[in-house]
């Protein structure tokens, strides 16, 4: 260890990664407001607040216009960067959207109030990030660009090294190594690092999760590699399927070369904080303490918390949760037939769900979802390797793959969405809202109405008309 100090940012992922990985993205603003204050002033680089679920839940389940939760966090946060997490060409939703829609949202993301974007492809096909880099560029704001991180034997040091270039070369503005599903060891966060350290001078971020024990240390290699940020979560929504934790992480580096310059004791009030909400999660169920255990089968079958616990529901719902072994078993060989995606949002759905078909009638592909269909077609972007010709034809028969970059395939959507939605219409970004989630956008505008008129929204007609009473 040299003399020279290289103090460690830390990017705070609560109120978005946190929350989403332990309680299903169930945090409200009003489980939150209180601290966000206390949160921006203790010296946090940033705060991943936005993004990734958050949107989807905000109107689906917490009944909250995800736009007006940002302005919020906004108008809050003086100090720390606000930061969210976008999904390419597939913004914050589950497939590729027109490059009109991807655009716009950027803009708006950026106008609501974020400073940074950290952009990924479930594929790591890079022609999926540039439409959104393009508009990251054109507001001045930050790019920053995800590594896909998985392992499989085509996902080579030279394979991620080559990636690492590719999204230098488009205009990175920071790298973020992205394991989503913990599965980085020490050695490779290390050579991973140093290997992008030779390509670039651009800031590197390390994201893990806990799943499997090990994220703390591989993050303790990848600072000694020369990783610039840390992802961490607040220790109430730290560990397990989430992120180390920031008080940990702190106090690890204190008095070292890294040290983040943030005061252990500044954290207690924000730990305090966040205690409580996690014990009424543990009460009512919502945390359930699967998702704190070490879980050594993610090494195994490489599988992100998250999908577990989904899979684990979707079993129950067929009243067949005596095949969760098997199906755990079939997921790496679907992935390996669809080319090896890394297991993230969407294709950690596709591939959790057609290894639930497989398993359950009893026939490898007998059943199989559109979305798999998808993939084999081309339409969610380049898979790692080839799909192999025979998994091809028992997918889609003698259909032809595009090679094609997905976005260009679809029209704008932009003008068509407003058109479909235009009674609901408040402010522009309910265009994009609904451009995700047409149907639980359109709930939420008439749940917003109704609170607005005061109007039980049961009094609705069919058509959506608003009888004040
Ligand atoms: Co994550």
């Amino acid at each position: 260890m040299s003399d020279i100090k290289r103090p460690v940012k830390i990017m705070d992922t609560t109120l978005r990664d946190g929350q989403q990985s332990l309680i299903a993205t169930r945090m409200s603003m009003d489980d939150m407001y209180p601290i966000i204050e206390k949160m921006d002033n203790i010296g946090l680089y940033a705060l991943e607040v936005w993004g990734g679920a958050t949107f989807d839940s905000c109107l689906r389940f917490l009944k909250e216009d995800p736009w007006e939760r940002l302005r919020t966090f906004r108008k809050i946060c003086k100090n720390s960067k606000l930061q969210m997490l976008f999904r390419g060409q597939n913004i914050l939703g589950y497939k590729a959207y027109p490059d009109d829609v991807v655009e716009e949202f950027v803009y708006k993301s950026v106008e609501n109030g974020i400073d940074i974007l950290r952009i990924f492809d479930a594929l790591n096909d890079v022609r999926n990030l540039e439409s959104s880099v393009k508009a990251v560029k054109k507001v001045n704001s930050h790019a920053q660009l995800c590594i896909s991180y998985t392992l499989s034997d085509v996902h080579t040091h030279e394979y991620y090294m080559n990636l690492a270039r590719q999204l230098v070369d488009m205009g990175a503005d920071s790298i973020c190594i992205k394991d989503m599903a913990g599965l980085i060891l020490p050695k490779a966060a290390y050579e991973m690092v140093k290997g992008i350290r030779e390509i670039t001078d651009l800031p590197i971020e390390i994201h893990s999760h806990y799943t499997s024990g090990v994220a703390s240390m591989s993050y303790m290699k990848a600072i000694e590699a020369g990783a610039d940020i840390i992802d961490t979560a607040m220790s109430p929504f730290a560990l397990g399927t989430s992120q180390p934790a920031t008080e940990v992480m702190v106090a690890a580096l204190k008095d070292t070369p890294y040290d983040t310059g943030i005061k252990p004791e500044s954290l207690n009030e924000i730990t305090s904080f966040f205690a409580p909400i996690r014990e009424k999660a543990l009460a009512s169920g919502l945390l359930s303490t699967k998702v704190l255990t070490v879980d050594i089968n993610t090494l195994l079958y490489q599988v992100p918390g998250g999908m577990l616990s989904n899979l684990v529901s979707q079993l129950k719902d067929m009243k067949a949760e005596d095949k969760y072994n098997e199906v755990l078993a079939e997921i790496p060989r679907v992935r390996a037939d669809l080319g090896y995606p890394p297991l993230v949002t969407p294709t950690s759905q596709i591939v959790g769900t057609q290894a639930v078909m497989n398993v359950i009638s009893g026939q490898r592909y007998k059943v199989v979802t559109n979305e798999t269909k998808d993939i084999v077609r081309g339409l969610y972007g380049k898979t790692p390797v080839p799909i192999k010709d025979e998994i091809r034809k028992l997918i889609i028969g003698d259909e032809i793959p595009t090679d094609k970059k997905p976005s260009d395939m679809l029209e704008p959507g932009l003008k068509k969405f407003e058109e479909e939605m235009k009674e609901y219409k408040e402010q522009d970004e309910d265009v994009l809202s609904y451009a995700l989630f047409p149907k639980v956008a359109v709930d939420f505008f008439k749940f917003r109405q109704a609170q607005k008129y005061k109007i039980d929204p049961e009094l609705m007609d069919k058509e959506n008309k608003v009888y004040p009473v």
